[in-house]
């Protein structure tokens, strides 16, 4: 049986992973450590607080002595690392927070997943580990930086992070490989485009167009609109995941991406369409500094080594999306309630 730490379960990816993996295994135990920052909702996780293959404990990646004691008590064989800091702009105006969350707390997971699933914990020169255990990183395409009009990012293409949060999560690759080749720790390492779905902070493009749209407040695009991201339906990316656990080889690193490139105002036009709103809402703002110009996945690997496709077509992805949010209008004014106006107001002033 699986026993699962996953971090930062109470955020948009975490909680549907959480969602996805409880209804795929019958015998399962997860742990969710999560230490609530604004983007980490608990109401993500109302339907499964009473699983008795659910427990919630609040609490940081950073925290050693309250890791250290989780791994005594539940002896995981598996670490999901989600937690971190995500949203790029924030990274902007803040970095040392994410430098903190996302490189020292992956470091201090590591560290001690190490020392509790070594057969030898005091040897240094010790490389072999209990049976069935794993470390999985979850990263971002966003750590090989940015794409000119052509071209694809592999596994091989070189790191070169432009924003303090992928340079942040770059780090915590390279540390997460390190342990793999100095200490032969069983990892891997994921590198998704961007998600969409339930449950994401409405600071991301997509929540947040469709929540402005719904106030007939101004729809902020950057710059000219025309930069592309790769987008991927979240449940997909979770079931890329889930089969990187089964079947990743130990040390590999695995993009995942469905090859759905789209421009920011194409999808910001088609959320308006859709709303039956017209295009006077669109306002385009000053650009992002540094802002990456295109990215996509190259998906090879996943896709022919370990037999993962993903299921959703964007064009059905995003009307399941848009959907959800018309209909979970009472998550969204929680969640956009206090200090969300006063992000937003710092942000969009
Ligand atoms: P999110 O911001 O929605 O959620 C992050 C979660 O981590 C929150 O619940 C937060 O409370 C928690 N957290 C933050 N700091 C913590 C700490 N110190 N200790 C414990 N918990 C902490 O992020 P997301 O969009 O769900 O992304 C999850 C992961 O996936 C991140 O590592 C991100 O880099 C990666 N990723 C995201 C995308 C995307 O499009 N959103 C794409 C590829 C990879
Ligand atoms: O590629 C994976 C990454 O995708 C993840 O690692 C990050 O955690 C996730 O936040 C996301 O990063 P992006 O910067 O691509 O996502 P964001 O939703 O912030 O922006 C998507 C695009 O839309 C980007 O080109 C900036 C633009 N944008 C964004 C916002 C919030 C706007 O034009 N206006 C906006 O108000």
């Amino acid at each position: 049986m699986k026993n699962i730490l996953i971090t930062g379960g109470a955020g948009f990816i975490g909680s549907n992973f959480i969602h996805y993996i409880l209804k795929e295994y019958e015998s399962i135990q997860i742990v969710n450590l999560d230490v609530l920052t604004y983007a980490g909702n608990p109401e993500n996780l109302d339907t499964v607080v009473q699983d008795p293959r659910y427990t919630f404990v609040k609490g940081d990646i950073c925290d050693r002595v309250l890791i250290e004691r989780l791994f005594k008590e539940y002896h995981f064989n598996t670490v999901v690392n989600f937690a971190a800091e995500s949203h790029v702009d924030r990274s902007i105006t803040e970095p040392e927070l994410f430098l903190k969350t996302n490189i020292i707390g992956t470091q201090t997971l590591l560290d001690i997943a190490k020392h509790n699933w070594s057969i030898e914990p005091d040897n240094k020169y010790c490389r072999e580990y209990l049976k069935d255990v794993k470390f999985l990183q979850v990263s971002t395409d966003e750590v090989y930086g940015a794409l000119g009009n052509t071209g694809m990012f592999t596994e091989k293409t070189p790191i070169a992070p432009n924003s303090p949060y992928s340079a942040s999560k770059a780090s915590a690759d390279l540390i997460v490989r390190a342990y793999h080749e100095t200490f032969g720790m069983p990892v891997n390492i994921t590198r998704c485009s961007n998600n969409y779905g339930p449950y994401q902070f409405p600071e991301k493009l997509i929540p947040l167009m469709i929540h402005n749209s719904t106030q007939n407040k101004p729809l902020p695009v950057y710059g000219d609109g025309l930069q592309i991201r790769d987008w991927l339906y979240v449940e997909d990316h979770c079931s890329a995941i889930d089969t990187v656990l089964q079947k990743g080889k130990n040390g590999e690193v695995y993009n995942i991406g469905g090859n759905n490139e789209k421009a920011n105002i194409e999808i910001v036009r088609l959320i308006l369409a859709r709303m039956g709103k017209d295009d006077s809402l669109i306002t385009y703002v000053k650009d992002r500094p540094g802002h990456d110009r295109r990215y996509a996945i190259d998906n090879t690997k996943i896709t022919s080594e370990l037999g993962w496709v993903p299921r959703l077509t964007f064009d059905e992805g995003i009307i399941k999306t848009i959907d959800w949010y018309l209909t979970n209008t009472e998550w969204m004014e929680r969640v956009t309630s206090g200090d969300y106006m006063h992000y937003y107001e710092k942000m969009y002033r």
